[in-house]
Formats: C-alpha cells, sequence, structure tokens
C-alpha cells in the first residue's frame, strides 16, 4: 500500500508565496523529494494538493481505505478544521503532520493545531526536507504496525 502525502491550501503556491518564510523550493520540487524518498524505502506514493477542505477529508478517508500511512501538511485548516482532526481520527492509518515553517514561532494563532491531536508526530520548521522524515516515519510506524 503506498503512503499518502497529502498538502492543504495555498502550498501549490510555494516557490513564490511568502519566500522569506517558505523559501522559494516549490511544490514539484517536494513531490520530487518525496517520490525519491519512497523509491528509496521501497513504497508507493500517492502526493495530492488541494485548497478545499472537504477535498481533503475525502482524500485521508481514500488514505485510509487504499494507503498505509498518511503524511499531511494541512497547511492554514491546521488552525481551524476539526473535520480533519475527525477524518484521521476515523482512519486506521498512522498520520504524520508536516510543516515547512516551525508555527509555534510565528502568529499566536498558529500554535493551536487541531490535527496534532490525532497526528502520531509532526515535524515543524525543517522546510522540505520535513516531508522526507515525514515519509520516513510514516512507514517505519506503518510497518511495525503491519507486524
Ligand atoms: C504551514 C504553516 C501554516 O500555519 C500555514 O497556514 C501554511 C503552511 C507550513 O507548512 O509551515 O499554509 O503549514
Amino acid at each position: 500500500k503506498p503512503v499518502f502525502v497529502l498538502n492543504g491550501p495555498n502550498l501549490n503556491l510555494l516557490g513564490t508565496r511568502e519566500p522569506e518564510i517558505y523559501g522559494t523550493t516549490t511544490l514539484a520540487d517536494i513531490e520530487a523529494l518525496c517520490r525519491q524518498t519512497a523509491e528509496s524505502l521501497g513504497v508507493g506514493l500517492v502526493f495530492e494538493q488541494t485548497n478545499h477542505e472537504g477535498a481533503l477529508v475525502e482524500l485521508i478517508h481514500t488514505a485510509g481505505a487504499k494507503g498505509s500511512a498518511i503524511v499531511i501538511n494541512p497547511a492554514a485548516y491546521t488552525h481551524t478544521s476539526i473535520a480533519l482532526l475527525d477524518a484521521i481520527k476515523g482512519v486506521d492509518a498512522p498520520a504524520i503532520e508536516v510543516h515547512l515553517s516551525q508555527p509555534v514561532a510565528r502568529e499566536a494563532f498558529r500554535a493551536v493545531s487541531y490535527v496534532s491531536l490525532a497526528a502520531a508526530g509532526t515535524i515543524s520548521g525543517l522546510g522540505a526536507r520535513g516531508y522526507e522524515l515525514g515519509i520516513r516515519a510514516a512507514v517505519q510506524l506503518a510497518q511495525a504496525r503491519a507486524k
């Protein structure tokens, strides 16, 4: 079963979006890094981005049915979405939360993460490298469960 890497709103703008915070790495660059990582681990990868909360909910459901584990950057929905929290709680796949930036070091409203209440772990502040680490962690959790 593949690992699902799910990306939330505005992450399609990476490369030109607030480069002083997010750098100039594009989402395509991140996808390439994720594919490289998955390949080195011998696992499949599904990589998606959407700006819509309900679409993310449905992608989490699909990941629960067809995937081994979830790596998710919920972007702004991190701080607002009980629907995403409930979706992750509702599926039987471990989820790793990833943020490019370090949200707790930014505005106060970014210090709260609903998704963290359901995530097995969180990787923040390491840029695109966080996705690679997230995939490694997610695959290890999935493999430990399968034993
Ligand atoms: C983000 C952090 C969020 O607070 C923000 O809304 C984003 C990106 C990150 O990757 O650092 O869109 O999830």
